[in-house]
């Protein structure tokens, strides 16, 4: 039997980018996001604007897709769009336009689970040779909503080993970088001021969780603010006059936490496959630092391309595929937005 082609187009607005795209098989043919600059004044996501801004993007966001890609929509084998977790109103806009495409081409329609994407994006064809992780591997899964241990066993089982009981890894780096005045999201910025700034300048300290896999960043937060606020007082330019030592000094106070984190799951699962994934896995010390232990440790490291760790559909795409070859059945609840969703929930 002659293998077919399997073309997916996916869709994802979980949160305040509007994105699609369309996938050969597990190779991106194309992937399009309109992030939302509406935000960036508030200090963070503001839902009502988001899913408002989801409704102007979302028509030519997917026909960029389309028409980058070179596919007509009759070529389209399936439609995968983001089911939850996230914004509920954001969700709408991508949930409804997907049922409803899906529905006019007469082509299956395939939820996924945002967290999964995450993680599954690691399986999106690249060039580099042996840089997919095999099962049973840890993910570290690091965004502005989320942070969480997963033991991924397959493509659908999914284990929390440990996750965050208050802010997200991504909202330390956007709360600490709003305390500095800077704007929303404040993450990518701490990592751009602080490849200048000594690390070591003002160590901040690492919380204490009862389950020794699980996450704390709200003391952190409260350890920045108050740390700011006492030296501000002192002198009014501090954070101007020290800008890049204090965000060195921040970001390598999460991530010493995060490694911290990974070295425990290490050791109490006897895996050494370790993944990252979500927005904050862009960081470039996170990739730095996990690279240097992993030749100590001997663990294995895999960290996804630029492109498919902050939101995109891309990631959605590639979960869509591997759904539809592996003939996933959903029942029609699935095909339901859902605020909130758990990585073990298919
Ligand atoms: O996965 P993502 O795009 O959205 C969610 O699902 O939340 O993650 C967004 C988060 C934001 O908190 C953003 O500040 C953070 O990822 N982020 C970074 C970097 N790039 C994005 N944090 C630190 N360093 C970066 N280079
Ligand atoms: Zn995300």
């Amino acid at each position: 039997m002659q293998n077919k082609d399997i073309y997916i187009l996916a869709i994802e607005s979980s949160c305040d980018d509007t994105s699609a795209a369309v996938l050969k098989n597990d190779k991106v043919l194309s992937n399009i996001v309109a992030n939302q600059e509406v935000h960036q004044k508030y200090g963070g996501v503001v839902p009502e604007l988001a899913s408002r801004a989801h409704q102007q993007n979302i028509v030519p966001v997917v026909q960029q897709a389309l028409e980058q890609a070179k596919i007509k929509k009759e070529q389209l084998s399936a439609i995968a769009f983001t089911r939850g977790p996230g914004l509920m109103g954001s969700l709408l806009v991508g949930t409804s336009f997907a049922t409803t495409f899906a529905m006019s081409l007469d082509i299956p329609l395939i939820d996924v689970n945002h967290m999964q994407a995450h993680i599954l994006a690691h399986f999106i064809k690249t060039d580099a040779p042996n840089d997919k992780p095999k099962f049973p591997f840890i993910s570290l899964t690091i965004s502005g909503g989320h942070t969480q241990l997963v033991q991924v066993n397959s493509y659908f089982d999914f284990k929390i080993l440990g996750e965050t009981t208050d802010d997200a890894a991504g909202e330390a780096f956007d709360k600490s970088a709003k305390i500095l005045g800077l704007p929303y999201p404040g993450g990518p910025l701490i990592d751009k001021y602080a490849k200048n700034g000594n690390p070591e300048a003002y160590p901040f300290p690492i919380p204490k969780t009862k389950n020794e896999l699980d996450f704390s960043f709200s003391g952190f937060k409260t350890a920045v603010l108050r740390f700011i606020q006492k030296n501000t007082k002192e002198n009014p330019d501090f954070i101007k006059e020290n800008l890049e030592d204090i965000c060195a000094s921040i970001q390598n106070g999460i991530v010493t936490i995060l490694l911290k984190k990974i070295e425990k799951a290490v050791n109490l699962t006897g895996i050494n496959q370790i993944a990252i994934a979500g927005g904050v896995s862009a960081n470039s010390e996170i990739r730095k630092q996990l690279i240097n232990t992993s030749k100590i440790k001997n663990w294995q490291v895999f960290i996804p391309p630029f492109e498919y760790t902050t939101d995109n559909a891309a990631m959605i795409g590639i979960v869509g595929y591997l759904k539809f070859i592996n003939d996933f059945k959903a029942n029609e609840n699935n095909h339901l937005a859902t605020a909130r969703l758990k990585v073990e929930e298919n």
